[in-house]
């Protein structure tokens, strides 16, 4: 799968805003990242990510899961339409279905998902309004394999950011969110550059810091 170029190529699953889309379309571009977007997919038609993929001249893809009897058939779908996209990483951004078993087990390639808080707290949505309630002075973002248990897939790379006592929900997520957008491109050069492997939960990368070639 590797282009003339020796780039990757990945997919994008995104469902809204884009944010990290255009992070990760910024790191392809300045040498951060040595991967081609070969497709946005969303499942939803209006996501203003699709729109930005389509002025930057990506591939996109709507799959939209109101079309589909079940979720296993979404999943199905989703699968298939990755499969024939020949991508080696796909990329969950902002995505805001579940994936299950119908596309875990019929799609080989690695998942990744972006997470706003320090997994294994604050899983599912709201992440950062949770630790802003729990009263956490830590969160931070994950990037992490996905797995069919939500948000709790093998951890790749993370990043602590300081709770501070007049956070709100919205304050902690706007100093999240750049931290997501270094964190996430990094942690997908990460895993298409460096050999890696799974002990138990536990991503395992060799020694050697990555090198841009
Ligand atoms: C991000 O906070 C990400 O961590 C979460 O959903 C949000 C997506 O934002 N999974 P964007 O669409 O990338 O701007």
């Amino acid at each position: 799968m590797l282009t003339q170029t020796g780039r990757r190529r990945i997919a994008v699953l995104v469902s809204g805003r884009g944010s990290n889309l255009q992070a990760i379309m910024r790191a392809g571009t300045d040498g951060r990242l040595e991967a081609d977007i070969a497709l946005v997919l969303s499942n939803r038609a209006e996501a203003p990510a699709l729109a930005y993929a389509a002025a930057a001249s990506l591939p996109t893809r709507v799959l939209a899961h109101g079309d589909y009897p079940d979720r296993n058939a979404f999943d199905a779908a989703l699968a298939d339409v990755l499969t024939a996209a020949n991508v080696d990483l796909v990329c969950l951004a902002g995505f805001m279905r579940r994936v299950g078993p119908a596309l875990l087990d019929r799609y080989p390639r690695p998942i990744l998902n972006i997470h706003p808080s320090l997994l294994p707290a604050f899983p599912g949505m709201n992440a950062q309004q949770q630790a802003v309630d729990h009263g956490v002075k830590i969160t931070g973002v994950t990037v992490h394999f996905v797995t069919a248990e939500l948000d709790a897939g093998p951890i790749v790379l993370q990043r602590a950011v300081p709770v501070l006592d007049a956070d709100t929900g919205e304050t902690l997520s706007a100093r999240l969110l750049p931290v997501e957008h270094e964190v996430y491109p990094e942690a997908i050069q990460r895993v298409l550059r460096r050999p890696w492997r799974l002990v138990g939960r536990r991503v395992q990368f060799d020694s050697h810091e990555p090198t841009l070639r």
